[in-house]
């Protein structure tokens, strides 16, 4: 494993940089007051080419490798959560699962809009009664002809409002399938899809999270991504991705906790001395850049593997776990070195310890990571190779085979 950034990773860091402190960093403060989201970020995030940042290049993206992803992840959210958000739902949930799942002309059909942001994507697995226990779905799917007709509703589902497109794993009402779960890609503009905002978020204020309605929709056969009964594996595979880009956009947060917490110790003195020169302030400093590198290193990790093809869905359990406690505690150890100005929105620490909860709880509970890690540990979970992989990276040039 080599941890040298490449030219193109420092090319793509110091980007994604840029785009987070100049076009998504000036008004965050304000819209996550005032709870509202700006769509044209996300437009803006596509005309930068992050939205197909590790989109082959023969379907419109930049063709980049995993890492990257990471790192325009890590970025994106040093500037604010919501931003790394989008790319965790229309990337990694999304995209880089029919880069997986889909067959040829899928991935034709639907991943060049997606690469630009043409079309913006969302996923839809959560339920009300199915969040840590995903498989408990009560959404349904029956098959009518060439068609789905799937009746029920996803929760907490980010970019409820504003994505053309969701990935939606169903139950399936008849099947002969060894087990009864599917996977669509659903187009909102399908009669029967319908929406609503979710209010009064603790964190990631600035970022749409909502239900979405499914009322009778019927949906083309040739819009589900693997076959019958391969539901669930195409979510847990989403959520190796989805996983991957929030572990390494939680650095993101230490990162920019360490920059306003060594700003603020070397500019506020104590009796004649600078904050920093305190041993117990140096403490928390010091615990923050520990969880920046370990959460570095975790990521790469995960991207190296993503690389080589490899399957890594505990590497990508750990990282995820471990870089989103990190963060928390970081945002935590951040106020804690502002004082009181760490406890009102002048200062950014208090936003980053609020959207860091939401990582603890969304893309699997730190509960669930921990029986994961335990279980693997003990011997009650394997991975094993997988039928459908994501392509390694470099990628292969693929000959029209549709
Ligand atoms: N890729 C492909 N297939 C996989 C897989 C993966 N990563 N992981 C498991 N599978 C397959 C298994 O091989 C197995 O198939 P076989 O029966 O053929 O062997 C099948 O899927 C079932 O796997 P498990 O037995 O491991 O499933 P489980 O029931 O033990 O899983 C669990 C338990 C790990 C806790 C799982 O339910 C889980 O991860 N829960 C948390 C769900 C979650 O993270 N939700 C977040 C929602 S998305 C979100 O939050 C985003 C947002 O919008 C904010």
């Amino acid at each position: 494993m080599d941890f040298t950034p490449t030219q193109e990773h420092e090319l793509i860091r110091e980007s994604a940089y840029k785009f987070g402190q100049t076009e998504v960093l000036p008004g965050i403060a304000k819209l996550d007051r005032e709870h509202t989201s700006d769509p044209a970020t996300l437009k803006k995030m596509g005309e930068a080419g992050f939205l197909g940042v590790c989109i082959p290049e023969e379907y419109g993206g930049m063709g980049a490798d995993y890492i990257s992803l990471g790192i325009v992840c890590e970025e994106l959210e040093r500037a604010d959560s919501t931003a790394r958000v989008a790319m965790s739902v229309h990337v990694g949930l999304h995209a880089m699962t029919i880069m997986q799942w889909g067959t040829e002309e899928q991935k034709q059909r639907w991943l060049p809009k997606l690469a630009t942001g043409e079309r913006i994507a969302g996923f839809g697995l959560t339920e009300p009664n199915a969040g840590s226990d995903a498989s408990n779905l009560s959404t349904m799917a029956t098959k009518d002809g060439d068609e789905y007709v799937i009746n029920g509703s996803k929760i907490w589902i980010s970019l409820a409002d504003y994505a053309d497109q969701f990935l939606v794993i169903t139950k399936l009402a008849k099947t002969d399938a060894k087990a009864p779960y599917a996977a669509f890609i659903v187009d909102r503009n399908t009669p029967g899809f319908s929406s609503r905002a979710i209010k009064g978020k603790l964190g990631v204020r600035a970022g749409n999270t909502g239900e979405i309605y499914f009322d009778n929709m019927r949906v083309p056969a040739d819009c589900m991504l693997g076959e019958e009964g391969d539901g669930f594996k195409v979510a847990m595979s989403a959520l190796d991705h989805g996983r991957y880009t929030v572990a390494a956009g939680a650095v993101g947060v230490i990162t920019a906790c360490l920059d306003a917490s060594v700003k603020y110790a070397n500019e506020r003195t104590v009796q004649g001395e600078a904050i920093g020169t305190k041993q117990l302030v140096q403490q928390m400093i010091a615990s923050m850049v520990q969880g920046r590198e370990i959460g570095r290193l975790l990521y790469y990790k995960v991207g190296f593997m993503k690389n080589k093809g490899l399957r890594h869905t505990k590497e990508c359990s750990m990282a995820k776990w471990t870089n989103c406690a990190a963060a928390f505690d970081a945002a935590n150890k951040a106020i804690e070195v502002h004082g009181a100005y760490g406890f009102c929105d002048e200062f950014p620490v208090e936003r980053h310890f609020r959207n860091s909860r939401g990582g603890m709880i969304y893309e699997g509970t730190h509960e669930i990571h921990t029986l994961m890690q335990a279980e693997y540990e003990l011997g009650y979970r394997v991975d094993r190779p997988l039928a459908k992989t994501l392509p390694s990276w470099p990628f292969e040039k693929k000959t029209a085979n549709v």
